[in-house]
Order: C-alpha cells, then structure tokens, then sequence
C-alpha cells in the first residue's frame, strides 16, 4: 500500500504532462506537478493561489459547463491554456471528477499539443497545395485540349484536301498554295503548344510576348481558318475591320478571336456572322455579332466563367472558350462583354489598348493563367 502511494506520488510529480488538481466547484487549483510549474512558469506556491478560470482563455461559463460535465461523465477535450506572461498554447485535456480529502476535485491532465497543431497545420497546408496542384494540371489539361483541338482539326482538314489534289493529279500550283497553308499551320499550332507550355511553366502567370499586330491580317487568317466550319453551319462570314495596328500578344488574340468566332459559328443557327472593329482613341473595339439563339441577360457575366454554359444545350463543349478570352483580354488590360436578344442574337466586344502594357500578369493568379 505504501509502496503504491509511493508509485502514485512519484507519477504524479515526475509525469511529463501537466497535472492539476482542481476544486470542482470554484476552480481553485489545490495541486499540481512539476511540469505544470515549467508549462504556465508559475513556481508551485503562486499557481496554488490561481483558479482554472485564469487559465483559460474561454470565457468563465464554458468552463465551468466543462468541469461540470468532466465531473459527471470524466471529459476530454481541446483548448487553449495561458501562462503566467500570456503566452497561450494548445493542450488536449483528460479531466474526470472524484473525491478527495472530502473535497469535490477535478483530476485534469494536460498535454501540451503546440507540436501536433503545427504539424497538422502542415500537413493540410501541404495537402491543400497538391489538391491545388492537382487541380491546376487538370484544368490546364481542359484547356490545352480545348485551344488544340481547332487548329489540329483544321490542320487534318487541309491534309484531306492536299490528298484529293494529289490523287486528282492537281496543278502543281495549286498544290502549293494549299501545302503552305497546311505548313502555316502547323506552324502556328506549335507556337501555339510552345505558349500552353511556356504559361504551365510560369505558374500562373500570363506572359504576354507582344508584337507589332495588323487586326485585320490576323482576323482574316482566322476566318480563313475557319472556312470550312462556317461553310459546314451555312454561315456567311462577312469581316468589315480597317488596318488597325497594336501591340498585343499575337497567338493569344488569335485564340480570342478564334474563340468567339466559334461560338458565332457554334451558336449562330447558320446565319451571317460579323466581325467588325474600330479605333477609339487608345483604345481598339472588336465586335464578333452573330443572329444565333442569343444569351439571357442574366448570363451576362456568369457565361465568361470556368465551365460555365448557359444552357444545357445539344450543342458540345466544356464551357471554357469565353473563359480563357476573357483572362487573355484582361492580361492585356482590355475587356470583353457581351449584349445579346434571345432568340436575335449576340454581339460580343472586345475592348483592348492599342499598346498592352509590356510584362502582363493575369489580374487573378487562376489557373486559367495557366494557359
Ligand atoms: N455567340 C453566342 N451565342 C449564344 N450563346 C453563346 C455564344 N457564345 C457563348 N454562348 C454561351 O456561353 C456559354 C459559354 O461559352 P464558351 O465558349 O465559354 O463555352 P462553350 O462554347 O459552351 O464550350 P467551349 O469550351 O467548347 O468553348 C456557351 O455554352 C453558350 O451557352
Ligand atoms: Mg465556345
């Protein structure tokens, strides 16, 4: 018997986790350890002369709801205890209610958790930045695909063609003219590959590599482009856009004029579709205006969103052509909105300064930036 008080006394004073000994009722602290006296730096004299309450950072109620419950039922939680120079720090507490020397007491021990909370902060830090990570990579997958496929379409397309030529033994001429076409192609679709690549490197920036731009030579190679998707809807394209020169980023306005260019083809029930501009001052305006099935004023602004359509309609697509010409466009200080009737039409404009600013970076650090 002596020899477990014994046994008992020396856990109780050498135990690496606090202990404290505590009035049920008023929370007088009656005992404590040697670690308590290191954790709050109280010699054991002044800590016999606090309450729990002081403690505690929790408001005095909550508390005393805990020792009544650690009372009744023994009780272990979480919380925040304070030393003597306010310093505070996470413990996970053990408390269970008993008697002692005929007083109602609390035997509460208390584990200083400031290294677990660090290192679960960690841990979700980490798992936060490699669902981020994961989540960039898919979208910039979605993306890539998404601004690939039209020029590899069109590239298989003008093969076909160069193939029928060869086989209906076409002038040599001719088989030039569409065998450069098919080389400028490609070449744009690696400079293409090269600036997804590039913009996956600079994470999350968009980088704009700006040149001397002609609008009109660059819409028109667009439309030449898509010739034969709008002869396919029954589309007339009709292009009125004077030589406008700017600074801008060539294969990104290209991708912005391709992609609203498709959504009028996409989405313009095979009737005209126009693609206008003019200088303002500074400023360039581009409009793409189709008489399609038109956009509800209430999608407005939620159709420039990731994966946002405005309909569930039979038409294809992952709803993110709008999306990434809207982040291109703002990289280079512009804008893009639409104004659009249903069931009359859309007009989608597209406002940029004549002269992007040199080193853009995306206003938002979203993975669209990550083009
Ligand atoms: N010219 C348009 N006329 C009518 N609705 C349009 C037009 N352009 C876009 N929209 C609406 O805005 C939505 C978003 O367009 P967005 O180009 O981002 O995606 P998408 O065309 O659905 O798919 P994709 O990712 O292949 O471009 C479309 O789903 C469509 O509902
Ligand atoms: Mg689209």
């Amino acid at each position: 018997m002596q020899h477990d008080a014994e046994i008992a006394g020396y856990l109780f004073e050498h135990a690496r986790d606090i202990i404290l000994v505590i009035d049920a009722g008023h929370g007088a602290i009656l005992d404590c350890n040697a670690a308590a006296e290191t954790a709050y730096g109280y010699p054991r004299a002044e800590l016999l002369q606090r309450t729990i309450f002081e403690l505690r950072v929790e408001p005095p109620r909550s508390v005393s709801e805990q020792m009544r419950l650690a009372d009744t039922a023994g009780l272990q939680f979480e919380t925040v205890h304070r030393c003597k120079d306010g310093r505070t720090f996470p413990v996970e507490v053990s408390s269970s209610g008993g008697t002692f020397a005929g007083c109602r007491c609390l035997f509460s021990i208390i584990r200083d958790i400031t290294e677990r909370k660090r290192l679960e902060v960690e841990r979700e830090a980490l798992l936060a930045s490699s669902q981020n990570a994961l989540a960039l990579r898919e979208e910039f997958l979605m993306i890539a695909s998404h601004e690939l496929r039209t020029p590899v379409t069109n590239l298989s397309l003008q093969i076909q063609q160069l193939c029928r030529l060869i086989d209906r033994r076409a002038v040599r001429a001719h088989l030039r003219v569409v065998s450069e076409a098919v080389l400028h192609e490609a070449n744009r679709l690696s400079s293409l590959i090269d600036t997804l690549l590039d913009a996956q490197r600079s994470k999350g920036q968009l980088t704009l590599e700006l040149d001397d731009v002609d609008l009109s030579e660059l819409v028109r190679d667009v439309i030449m482009r898509l010739r034969v998707r709008a002869d396919q809807v029954g589309s007339k394209v009709v292009v009125d856009v004077p030589p406008i020169r700017g600074r801008w980023d060539r294969v990104r306005i290209d991708q912005v004029v391709t992609n609203l260019m498709l959504n009028a083809l996409k989405y313009g029930r095979g009737r005209p579709v126009r693609v206008v501009a003019d200088e303002d001052g500074p400023l360039v305006r581009l409009e793409v205006i189709d008489q399609g099935i038109g956009v509800k004023r209430e999608d407005f602004e939620r159709i420039f969103d990731k994966f946002e359509r405005a309909m569930p309609t039979h038409y294809g697509g992952l709803g993110l052509g709008l999306f990434i010409t809207r982040q291109i466009v703002e990289a280079h200080h512009g804008e893009v909105a639409v104004v659009s009737v249903p069931g009359v039409g859309s007009t989608f404009r597209v406002t940029l300064p004549r002269v992007a600013p040199a080193a853009v970076v995306s206003a938002r650090p979203t993975a669209a930036a990550e083009l």
